[in-house]
């Protein structure tokens, strides 16, 4: 999806007045098409007013994740740079897999959709994702890392994310292992990663993030609505989405390229500081069995050390987890 033509040049005209005549001569145009491409702009949600003798001029953009938004001061070098955006899809992830079996996308391209129609969460579930209230974002990266390293790659998104939410609002979420974003005890965030490869290699990583931004409690359906939250209810005003996922981004390639670099020390770090679940009594599903436990440590494998009932400490890699009160 292009940048609109007579976007650009309205933008660089900021607040002034500019002729359709101006314009069309500027883009070696023809009037006619300088009206038919804002004409076009309005459809996509831009307020351009229009005044006889004066001219055009940009008024406002819609709450959008059109590419040339967010690409417009985006401060990554690969994370996002190619960017595939539709108005709704099924699920983000599959058409980051569905890319990956079709074409080459480059590292750290990303697919962004206002709505899905059958988002994934962990564990077979359903993600609510409602147009234009959240982030539904998939990220493609081909990390030259062991499978074994997954786990620990979910808890650098759920760290990545935490950064991107405390840059770009000030909200201090925290990370429920393993990679789920709670503020006051409510789910903010789900990530959810699909790998491919062999066991030595990961082939490759699509890594899907929904964020809660917009909604406001009713927005939820009902067997949500004690769980889950947004960083609208969080901070009180909302939030430009925009900025949200530019500082996402950002965020991704740093811990990236920390982890390529340093190893998994730092993020861990990072997840054992902000953890919601450190000392707290949970009962965790991994596969067919339930444990039931305190949480003592996450380990340098990313794994949950839990001490069972009987005192044993066991370690879990992946589940669900619920706090027990
Ligand atoms: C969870 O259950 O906590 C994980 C939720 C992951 C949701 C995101 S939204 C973007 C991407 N596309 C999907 O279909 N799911 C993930």
């Amino acid at each position: 999806m292009e940048e609109p033509r007579v976007l650009k040049f309205l933008r660089d005209c900021d607040d002034r007045f500019v002729s359709g005549e101006e314009m069309a001569e500027a883009l070696s145009i023809s009037r006619a098409a300088v009206w038919k491409d804002i004409e076009n702009l309005r459809r996509l949600g831009y307020a351009v007013a229009a005044i006889p003798n004066r001219g055009y001029r940009l008024v406002a953009k819609p709450d959008c994740l059109y590419p040339w938004e967010v690409q417009a001061d985006l401060a990554t070098s690969f994370v996002g740079r190619e960017l595939f955006y539709f108005r709704e899809t099924d699920s983000t992830n599959n058409q980051a897999k569905k890319l990956l079996k079709t074409a080459t996308p480059a590292e750290g391209a990303a697919v962004v959709a206002e709505t899905q129609l059958a988002g994934k969460g962990r564990l077979g579930r359903q993600w609510f994702s409602p147009a234009g209230a959240g982030i539904w974002t998939s990220i493609i990266l081909h990390p030259a890392l062991p499978v074994a390293d997954m786990a620990k790659l979910t808890i650098m998104v759920a760290v990545a994310v935490r950064r991107a939410v405390l840059e770009a609002t000030g909200l201090e979420l925290v990370i429920k292992w393993p990679n789920d974003l709670l503020w006051a005890g409510r789910k903010v965030c789900g990530i959810l990663a699909e790998l491919g490869g062999e066991v030595d290699r990961l082939a490759f990583l699509v890594v899907g993030i929904g964020l809660n931004v917009n909604q406001v409690a009713e927005d939820f359906p009902e067997e949500l609505r004690e769980t889950a939250g947004s960083l609208r209810l969080a901070a009180g005003r909302s939030l430009d989405r925009v900025v949200l996922l530019q500082a996402l981004f950002r965020q991704v390639e740093a811990c990236y390229l920390q982890v390529l670099k340093e190893g998994f020390a730092g993020i861990l770090e990072d997840c054992r500081r902000y953890s919601a679940t450190l000392g707290q009594r949970l009962t965790v599903r991994e596969g067919a069995r339930t444990l039931t436990g305190v949480a003592r440590g996450i380990g340098d494998d990313g794994g949950l050390q839990l001490e069972l009932t009987t005192g044993e400490l066991v370690t879990v890699y992946s589940g669900d987890t619920t706090l027990s009160v």
